[in-house]
């Protein structure tokens, strides 16, 4: 019998107050691509970080080719032909496109540091596994997130791998560079390369996926061939019940403008005329990723510069010079970054939700102990954040997880408007309604919310209007009853305009 190219067999892994991984087995065969799914938190990063040698398993084996081996760490497992695009990106900041790509390996044939030699290559990988013109010069600080993703990848491919593991690759990329990534993995199927794919967007299935393997609380549900299967049995088996709408449906209750944005300029990249959020209103910000949407919430933000902007809130005109001035004055963004600007890893959970609204949970100048618990702990359950408690660091709770902290932090602060950043990106599908739903609580109370998306069915799912950006620049404003989605693309794409 053909042994399969990797089993995991048995794998238990435990941390303090969970069994992350609980007497798991998955095999992987070459030339598929195994779809691995689960609700946040279910255990698929760490039972990936496990064969990566990451984590030491309390029990279990790992074979490869019938072959039992003991993965030491990552270079080890590198040798053993494993390679892993994580959920974080794994990317030094402060080093340059082409130094992230060669990390730890040989800087040219003769083991000498080239540099010339190296952009040269890493442009070529780049060109050919990623198809993206991304100057290897370039310091990965200044790369958009999706960019880095991009060359997170591009690192991963091109190190030749028997095995390659996508951990949620394409929660930051926009439809073009997934399709890019399609044609990589197809590609490297064919070279009878095993891929275990990991994502919370059952839509993408379709595209590449030969088996699933379904997860849940670290145990494993089922395995069956993706043919034989549907999206509806699939989330039914990730989160044990049925699910039918995906968005609560809901009748707002729109006010007056209570927030304007006007003239924000930046050098060449942004020039935003006027955009209006009413209260009680969701403005959706639909447009292709480096269209300026961050960018620009950003800079109103105080977060990053602007040459000229104008932030009118209840008819009073102001420019935030820093987050903290915005944030004072009601205006919150919520970042879609949430590793670099959302979370404090060391803190636990209770205090990263209530890091932003220490004054409203202090009656005099001490911190009311008590409302801050009960605070965090009513977000726990709303969001159903999974972590043994709201005591546990926020570094040990899961991707999906963290993100929800970060919502729970903002939601809980008083905000007049709210700028929610891919508020679901890497959210598991059962969440995501309780994430819309708050949002609809948040609205009910006059809150004005502008939603930066690359969904397009979230855009349509949620919004009261949307906004199309293109090139730093809004070209057009449609109003949710004349939009769909092929109209938003038209005006993204800018072959409408
Ligand atoms: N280093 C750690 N220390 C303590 N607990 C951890 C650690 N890493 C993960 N966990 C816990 O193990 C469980 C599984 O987490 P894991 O990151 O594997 O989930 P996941 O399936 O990848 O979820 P997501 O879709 O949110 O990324 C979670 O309860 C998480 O809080
Ligand atoms: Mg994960």
């Amino acid at each position: 019998m053909e042994q399969p190219l990797l089993r995991l067999e048995g794998i238990t892994k435990r941390f303090p107050g969970v069994k992350a991984l609980d007497d798991l087995s998955l095999e992987l065969r070459a030339g598929e691509v195994h779809a691995l799914l689960g609700e946040n938190g279910a255990g698929k990063s760490t039972l990936i970080k496990v064969l990566y040698g990451v984590y030491r398993p309390d029990a279990g084996i790992i074979r490869i080719d019938g072959r039992q081996v003991q993965v030491e760490d990552a270079q080890h497992a590198t040798r053993l032909g494993i390679g892993v695009v994580f959920q974080e990106l794994n990317i030094c900041t402060h080093l340059d496109v082409a130094n992230n790509i060669f990390l730890g390996r040989p800087k040219n044939t003769l083991g000498v540091i080239d540099d010339g030699w190296m952009r040269r290559e890493a442009g070529r990988i780049l060109t050919d596994t990623i198809k993206l013109d991304i100057d290897p010069g370039r310091l990965t600080k200044h790369l958009s997130i999706a960019e880095q993703q991009m060359v997170e990848i591009a690192k991963v491919v091109s190190r030749g791998c028997r095995i390659i593991v996508f951990d949620e690759p394409t929660s930051s990329l926009t439809e073009n560079e997934i399709e890019h990534l399609f044609e990589i993995i197809l590609d490297l199927k064919k070279q009878g390369v095993g891929i275990i794919y990991i994502s919370h967007r059952l839509e993408e299935l379709p595209r590449i996926a030969d088996r699933v393997t379904v997860l849940r609380d670290g145990r494993h549900v089922r395995t069956m061939a993706y043919k034989d299967t549907s999206n509806d049995e699939l989330i039914s088996l990730m989160v044990g019940r049925e699910l039918t709408n995906k968005y609560p449906r809901y009748k707002r209750k729109i006010g007056d403008v209570i927030f304007e944005v006007k003239n924000l300029r930046y050098r060449n990249r942004l020039d935003i005329g006027s955009l209006a959020v009413r209260a009680g209103e969701i403005v959706g910000l639909a447009g292709l990723v480096g269209a300026g949407r961050t960018e620009s919430m950003r800079a109103l933000f105080g977060a990053d510069p602007a040459d000229a902007k104008e932030a009118v809130l209840f008819g009073k005109t102001m420019r935030f010079q820093t987050p903290g001035e915005a944030i004072d004055e009601g205006f919150v963004y919520m970042t879609e970054n949430r590793k670099l600007f959302g979370l404090c890893l060391t803190l636990d959970v209770e205090s990263n939700i209530n890091l932003a609204s220490l004054k409203q949970l202090s009656s005099t100048a001490v911190m009311n102990e008590r409302k801050a618990a009960d605070n965090a702990e009513s977000f726990r359950s709303r969001l159903a954040i999974k972590t043994p408690s709201i005591r546990t660091k926020a570094r040990n709770l899961s991707g999906g997880n963290q993100q929800k902290v970060i919502l729970a932090k903002w939601m809980s602060r008083k905000a007049k408007v709210l700028v929610f950043d891919e508020p679901t990106r890497g959210i598991d599908v059962g969440a995501k309604y309780e994430i819309y739903k708050l949002m609809n609580e948040l609205s009910d109370q006059g809150i004005g919310i502008i939603m930066i998306s690359s969904e397009l069915p979230e855009i349509l799912g949620m919004s009261d209007r949307v906004a199309v950006y293109r090139e730093g620049r809004i070209v057009a404003i449609l109003d949710i009853a004349q939009a769909d989605s092929a109209l938003i693309l038209q005006y993204a794409t800018g072959v409408k305009k």
